[in-house]
């Protein structure tokens, strides 16, 4: 572990020294040293056998966090939201998700491959579906048609610019959910930039959702890790899941250290990340080169170039001037904020951007 944490602060130096502005994702993001401290002097144990005390640690103070009876601490999103589709769900039936949502265009055919299961999608408003869209998309009991069991939401809404869910909508699907028998995950990557933003208490999370996913991965600033939250009933058998799906860790307390860090340290900081974004957004709105710029609420911000020229165009304009970005359409870019992008980084993306609107850089 020592050698893998030496890797990591290698790295962070390079990445340091090259002056790039990294802002495609907030995936992106290394690890702090305090964050290495905490790696480092971990406790830890065979968390298959349930005996790692720093995985055990992560896994209820996060459950106490959003009042649920349990967690478990597994390699990524992608792994907590398949297994809990997985465990919702049985072959032939149906889930209901945004068309965009990442559980169904992001992770490689999951709900298919691994669950036997199949999507309905819905086309939602930056990436957010109310109760009226939902209810008649819930297949009747009929031989012919397949049971529909879960509606899976996320927030924030990853393809719908960092968009936010607001409770009354998700209080009001819990209570159409109920009505019809089905079950609701939270597709939560972002969740603490929802909460921030939106001054709320993870605990009303606990109390809408049968089952949250959290990223601590994302703008949380860990290196990996995703919990997976629910009663322990659920839990107990997301264990056996994740152990199929190959996600079952050995000393992965060094990983939940960096996780358990990541909550009691890196969560109020994200407004700082959203102030960066709606700074973006602002410049972003008064450059010639773009015809729009989605509303920002959290740390994404995309927006359409204007003109004949592709996304990809621009982004590669951007990235010859050190600011990464990335193409979510031939039309769009998006720009994600997050710890590792410092107030220098911000200036000089700004700068760029208006330097480019008045033709005086060199492409
Ligand atoms: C909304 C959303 N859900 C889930 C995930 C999956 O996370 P991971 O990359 O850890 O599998 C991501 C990753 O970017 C995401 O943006």
């Amino acid at each position: 572990m020592l050698a893998i944490i030496v890797v990591i602060s290698t790295t962070q130096k390079n990445t340091t020294m090259n002056c790039s502005v990294e802002l495609r994702s907030d995936t992106f993001t290394q690890p702090t040293e305090a964050m290495l401290k905490a790696m480092f002097n971990a406790k830890v144990g065979d968390d298959v056998f349930g005996e790692d005390p720093t995985v055990n640690e992560l896994e209820a103070f996060s459950a106490d966090m959003f009042g649920m009876e349990a967690a478990i601490f597994c390699p990524s999103g992608t792994m907590t939201n398949q297994i809990a589709i997985n465990l919702h769900t049985r072959p032939g039936e149906e889930a209901i998700c945004e068309q965009g949502s990442h559980v169904y265009f992001y992770e490689a055919g999951g709900i298919a491959r691994l669950s036997g299961c199949q999507a309905r999608t819905v086309a939602g408003t930056r990436g957010q579906i109310y109760p009226e869209q939902i209810l008649p998309l819930i297949n009747p009991e009929d031989v012919h048609r397949p049971r529909t069991r879960l509606v899976c939401l996320e927030n924030t809404c990853n393809r719908g610019g960092g968009a936010t869910y607001s409770m009354e909508n998700m209080r009001n699907i819990r209570t159409l959910c109920d009505k019809q028998n089905l079950k609701l995950h939270l597709d939560g990557a972002r969740i603490f930039n929802a909460i921030v933003a939106n001054k709320e208490n993870p605990r009303d999370y606990g109390k809408i959702f049968h089952s949250v996913s959290v990223c601590l991965s994302k703008g949380l600033g860990a290196p990996v890790g995703s919990l997976l939250l629910g009663d322990k009933a659920f839990i107990h058998e997301a264990r056996r899941a994740r152990k199929s799906f190959g996600g079952g860790m050995r000393q992965a307390g060094f990983l939940a250290a960096a996780g358990l860090y990541a909550l009691q340290n890196h969560v109020d900081r994200l407004e700082e990340d959203h102030q960066k974004a709606h700074r973006l957004a602002e410049a972003l709105g008064s450059a010639s080169w773009v015809k729009s710029v989605m509303p920002v609420e959290t740390n994404i911000v995309i927006f359409e170039v204007a003109g004949d020229k592709s996304s990809s165009y621009w982004v590669e304009q951007l990235e010859t001037n050190g600011i990464k970005t990335v193409a979510t359409s031939p039309t769009h870019i998006r720009m994600v904020t997050h710890l590792g992008v410092s107030e220098e980084g911000l200036e000089t993306t700004i700068d760029i951007l208006s330097r480019i609107s008045k033709g005086s850089l060199t492409p």
